[in-house]
């Protein structure tokens, strides 16, 4: 047990896969895992471990924000001897260049957060994605004719704001999307030197307010489960 996973020591696997929402976990591990056991539901971030073609595989959420899973990804890594996270998350695009679906493997998360700074000394305004990961899924991409952007993103803190133009962090630096878990996650694999990868699905357009409707959420990102699922299989 940790502070806030009640799963006892072994009961997670080494490679985690890991949503936001508590409900898209249970849904993946649900649909996807042969023999899911929940192993832990404390604050209901439910974790989920089982088989994904004969590979062992947890999934659970990381909430919403860099405190958030910067918590949940630090006592992985570092109470559960968890080898590499995969995030697997929604991003609203800054730029009709993107299309509602498309996928993102995040390279680089530029973040206002001072997560990196206060947890880990770590001045930048931009951390990587740390370990294999990364690559591993950009060739799964490759062999399953799924196509998937390498890009910049914006790792914020904030959802609501006063001001609708690009904030001036991710005009300044190209990032093309935004989401608001990315930076804290990549902090810690770097501070534990553990591998995490983050998968986005562009879920909204900000500059044409298009979003993906709630009934075609679930089936809208099945490509990135199943692409996220075949690349844990091969780390
Ligand atoms: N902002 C932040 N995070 C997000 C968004 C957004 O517009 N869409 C999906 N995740």
């Amino acid at each position: 047990m940790s502070i806030h996973i009640s799963a006892k020591k072994g009961e997670i696997a080494p490679i985690v896969l890991m949503p936001g929402d508590p409900l898209r976990a249970k849904y993946i591990a649900g649909n996807f895992l042969q023999d899911a056991k929940l192993v832990s539901q404390t604050r209901n971030i439910f974790y989920y471990t089982g088989n994904y073609k004969g590979n062992p595989i947890t999934i659970g959420a990381s909430g919403m924000g860099c405190p958030s899973i910067g918590i949940y990804s630090y006592e992985l890594y570092n109470e559960y001897d968890v080898d590499c996270i995969i995030r697997i998350g929604t991003c609203g695009a800054y730029t009709t260049d993107l299309k509602l679906f498309d996928l993102i493997n995040v390279d680089r998360a530029f973040s206002e957060s001072t997560y990196a700074l206060h947890a880990f000394g770590y001045n930048n305004d931009h951390l990587y994605h740390e370990g294999k990961a990364y690559a591993v899924i950009n060739d799964t991409a490759q062999e399953m004719n799924l196509n998937v952007q390498a890009a910049a993103i914006h790792s914020s803190d904030v959802f609501y704001r006063a001001e609708q133009s690009t904030p001036d962090i991710a005009a300044t630096n190209n990032c093309v999307a935004v989401e608001m878990e990315a930076f804290a996650l990549f902090a810690n694999a770097k501070y534990l030197k553990k591998s995490a990868a983050t998968l986005l699905t562009v879920s909204d357009i900000i500059p044409t307010h298009e979003q993906i409707s709630a009934e075609e959420r679930e089936k809208a990102l099945l490509p990135m489960m199943e692409l996220a699922l075949e690349s844990a299989g091969r780390l």
